[in-house]
This record gives structure tokens, sequence and C-alpha cells, in this order.
């Protein structure tokens, strides 16, 4: 393997996908909308424009009303993001890095967020990642397989040389799409993963490249 590209939300920190909910629930709530944790879970891993709609669900608003519930949102979600730091990576997710920095594997990062860089500053990890690929990097949305193949050619590397990690369905379908070997993090919606790990906790990168020695 040359390389690993990481979904930045659900992947390498959990709390960015919780204040994108928390975000949406206080809009929902000030604008008297129906909106919960589970309704959330359809929001995940899909770009803003998408989620916008998804959460809409079918509610008729104006351009104008678009336009400034999706400005209130990204602040509240900009408030929240001020509280994040190095304590809300992942478990696990810290050792891989390392492992793959040693081990002279290439790093990106493919994200639907327009705030992707915001969070891995936060985070302080920018640094590892050679590309950070992110909303403004492909037209294309997941499950469209544009932004990984783009920062598989940032990163000269094979696709087939490749693994994407992802905690989406339509991350997982995207990376399928273009024919990377796919990590799955978590359960149902990752069951098209070659490989599936509920968690990165006590995952080495060793016991990663040994399973797919494998296929
Ligand atoms: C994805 C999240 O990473 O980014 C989605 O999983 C979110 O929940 C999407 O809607 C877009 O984020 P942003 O930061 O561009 O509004
Ligand atoms: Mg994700």
């Amino acid at each position: 393997m040359q390389a690993l590209i990481f979904d930045l939300d659900g992947v390498i920190t959990n709390t960015s996908a919780e204040f994108h909910y928390l975000s949406w629930q206080r809009l929902a709530d000030e604008e008297g909308i129906p909106f919960s944790r589970e309704a959330n879970h359809r929001l995940r891993g899909v770009n803003r424009m998408e989620s916008l709609k998804r959460f809409l669900n079918g509610l008729k608003i104006t351009p104008e009303q678009e336009a400034d519930w999706l400005r209130r949102k990204n602040a509240y979600y900009h408030e929240l993001l001020q509280q994040m730091s190095p304590a809300d990576r992942l478990p696990g997710i810290s050792d891989i890095l390392d492992q793959a920095r040693d081990a002279g594997i290439k790093l990106g990062v493919a994200s639907a967020s327009r705030n992707a860089r915001a969070v891995l500053a936060k985070l302080q990890l920018l640094d590892y990642f050679e590309v950070v690929g992110d909303a403004y990097s492909a037209v294309n949305p997941k499950p469209a397989p544009d932004l990984f193949i783009w920062v598989a050619g940032y990163l000269h590397t094979h696709i087939k040389q490749t693994i994407v990690f992802e905690d989406s369905f339509s991350g997982i379908q995207a990376a399928l799409h273009a024919g990377f070997w796919t990590v799955g993090i978590g359960e149902d919606e990752v069951r098209h993963a070659h490989l599936r790990y509920q968690t990165l906790e006590n995952v080495s990168l060793q016991m990663i490249l040994e399973q797919f020695e494998q296929f």
C-alpha cells in the first residue's frame, strides 16, 4: 500500500459530526421544525446543500431563507468548533497516522466539509497530510468517486495501492466506485467495505495491512 485517505467527520473525530448535529438541531428548534438525532443520521457524509435538502425533508423555503439558514447553521457550527482540541481525535487514529508516517505511507484527507481544514487545525493534525481534499476540491460530491480520485491524484498513488477510511454509506460507495480498498468504521452503514471496525481503538496499521494481504 502506498497511501491512506481518510474521511474526517466520524473517522478522525466524532466531535465535528456532533457539532454538525447540534447546529442543525438549534436551527430546527429556532424555526420550529421537526428534527432529531435519528433524522440527522441521513445528513452524515453528504455535502452542505444536500444536507439542507435532507434537513428540510420536503419543506419548501425561499432561496433567501435557504442562504440565511445555511449561514446560521455554519455560524452555530463555528461557535462550537472553538472548543475543539487534540483531545477530540478519535481513539486509535493518532497511532495509525504515526505508524503510516514512519512507514513512508502517504496520507490524505477527503472530506465533504468546507470546514475540513479548520477542523484539522483544531485537532493539530494538518501537518500529517500531504493533501486535504474538501468540498472545494471536486464538483460532484460523494457517492461520486471524484473527491477520492482527486486526492489520490495529488498523492501520485495508484488506486489499487490506496486504502480509504470511511464511516458513511455514501463515502464507502464513492471509494468502491473508484476501485479503492476500503476500511469502514461503524456497522450497517459501512457493510460494503472490505474491512470493518467498530472503532480504530487498538487497531494498528500493521493489522490492517496484514488483512489486506489476504485479499
Ligand atoms: C460532512 C458531514 O463531513 O460535511 C456532514 O458528515 C456535513 O454532516 C458536511 O453536512 C458538510 O459540512 P460543511 O462543514 O461544509 O457544512
Ligand atoms: Mg464521515
